[in-house]
């Protein structure tokens, strides 16, 4: 599959029919995607250079990675306790399914810093879509809960703001 399709290996997409096995399939692919993003940007972070070194390393590319990997503690125990199925926070499906997720995108290693921003800003664009996808199978199924519908609308709504920011910073190259 193409780096920056919107149809990554992981989408957040279900079959129509829900049962439980499938919310945990569907969560232990949201939390995947999560640690896929605060991997990713962890490394984006590290490997920021040039003239907006600063800016990408101190703020951009650090808040990311840090909210996301907040973000893994809240999705994981989400899932535990919905499920009851201790498997979906097992670490190594966990981050196989990371890996899988980053093998969609370029490498931020040996990649420009536009490169990189617009690497991650796919992935993010991604993530979002997916949420959405997530939140309609989860209604559509009646398994949406009210903490449930809270924590995909808090990570959209979270999310949506850094695809802004990285679109800015990516205009910003582009147009002098
Ligand atoms: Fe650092």
């Amino acid at each position: 599959m193409k780096p920056n399709s919107a149809d990554a290996v992981v989408s957040l997409k279900m079959s129509a029919h829900c049962d439980s096995d499938e919310l945990a399939e569907a969560m232990m692919q949201w939390s995947s995607f999560t640690r896929a993003i605060n991997l990713w940007f962890h490394s984006a972070h590290t490997l920021s250079k040039g003239a907006s070194f600063s800016g990408d390393h101190e703020l951009l590319y650090h808040e990311i990675y840090t909210t996301a990997q907040d973000d893994v503690d809240a999705v994981l125990e989400k899932s535990v306790g919905l499920t009851q199925d201790e498997a979906t926070a097992c670490p190594m499906p966990v981050t196989r399914r990371a890996l899988e997720v980053m093998e969609q995108y370029p490498s931020p290693s040996d990649a420009s810093c536009l490169s990189i921003a617009c690497s991650g800003l796919a992935m993010l664009k991604n993530y979002v879509a997916g949420l959405e996808n997530l939140y309609k199978m989860l209604d559509d199924e009646g398994l949406l809960t009210l903490g449930l519908d809270d924590l995909i609308m808090d990570h959209a709504n979270r999310y949506e703001g850094f695809v802004y920011k990285l679109q800015q910073r990516v205009k910003v190259e582009m147009r002098k």
